[in-house]
């Protein structure tokens, strides 16, 4: 890890879920375009593995649980004296999903979803504002919800209520913060090919990924993100799509939402969509 001294003040991303997936490939992005990163997860071999991705001395890792309100305090403070004194933007990433129907969840997989997914979203938004209005104005918050976000999907209910969740948080701090100059957006992938998708599902003996890919879902490689997640720090949107699928659907609930809920309780999240 490296303090920067002197010249430009550089740019400083915090990133939750930095130890996989699409936290780790934006973490790369970011580092690659000269800012400052700081990655934090549970999973201390994963946050090891993508800091030795990222060029270059400015990047820091953290344990963190993002259940724990107390640890965000810590982190993000700790984070923010190693990037010089501000941190720019919160990208709110970290998530579980358990698929499935509802009636076969536990309730501590029900559990888990609704603390990481969301209580976790809350937790960061809130201990994330004083220094994001310190570094305003333009400072983000960056919170990933996801497609199923967008629309209600069969055997993600409880995965759903908790991006639908996220969506709602993210307008309603976009207006409460409009003030202190800070910006909030959400991140609404579609499929993305990373460890979420590839837990293999009891009932088929087949991965997340195999299932979606043989009903014709589309599923985008991971470096489709780290594009639209520098356009959503740059830009002024509120929701951000990622993928065909994702775009489409937030189009096509505005203007034909009776369409999507037949198809969607004709065939699931199917090719049509
Ligand atoms: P991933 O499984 O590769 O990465 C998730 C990371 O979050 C892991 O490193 C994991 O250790 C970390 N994490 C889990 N619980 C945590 C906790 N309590 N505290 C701190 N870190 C924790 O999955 P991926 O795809 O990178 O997921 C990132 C986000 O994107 C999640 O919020 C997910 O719901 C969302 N998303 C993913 C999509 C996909 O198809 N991959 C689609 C739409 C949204």
């Amino acid at each position: 890890m490296s303090t920067p001294t002197g010249g430009t003040p550089m740019r400083s991303i915090f990133i939750t879920g930095g130890g996989s997936g699409i936290g780790r490939e934006v973490a790369i992005f970011f580092g690659e375009r000269g800012w400052f990163v700081g990655i934090a997860d549970i999973n201390e071999q994963g946050m090891e593995d993508t800091l030795g991705l990222i060029p270059g001395g400015f990047k820091y890792a953290h344990k963190l649980d993002v259940r724990d309100r107390a640890a965000w305090d810590v982190a993000l403070e700790a984070f923010s004296t190693a990037a010089g004194g501000k941190i720019d933007v919160v990208f709110n990433n970290a998530g579980i999903g358990h698929g499935g129907p509802i009636v076969e969840q536990t309730g501590d997989q029900i559990e888990d979803v609704l603390d990481i997914n969301l209580k976790g979203v809350v937790y960061g938004a809130q201990a994330a504002h004083s220094h994001l209005k310190k570094s305003g104005p333009g400072s983000v918050l960056l919170n990933t919800a996801s497609l199923a976000g967008i629309i209600g999907a069969p055997n993600l209910a409880v995965y759903c209520a908790t991006k639908w969740g996220v969506r709602g948080l993210t307008q309603a701090l976009d207006a409460e913060w409009a003030e202190d100059g800070i910006k909030v957006s959400a991140l609404c992938p579609g499929f993305i090919d990373t460890p979420i998708i590839d837990k293999v599902a009891p009932e088929t003996n087949r991965t997340g990924k195999e299932m979606l890919e043989e009903a014709g879902v589309e599923v985008s490689p991971v470096s489709a993100v780290p594009t639209v997640v520098w356009d959503a720090v740059h830009g002024d949107k509120v929701d951000y799509t990622v993928g065909k699928t994702a775009g489409r659907l937030l189009f096509l609930t505005r203007w034909l939402p009776g369409r999507v809920r037949k198809q969607i309780r004709n065939q699931g999240v199917g090719t049509d969509l």
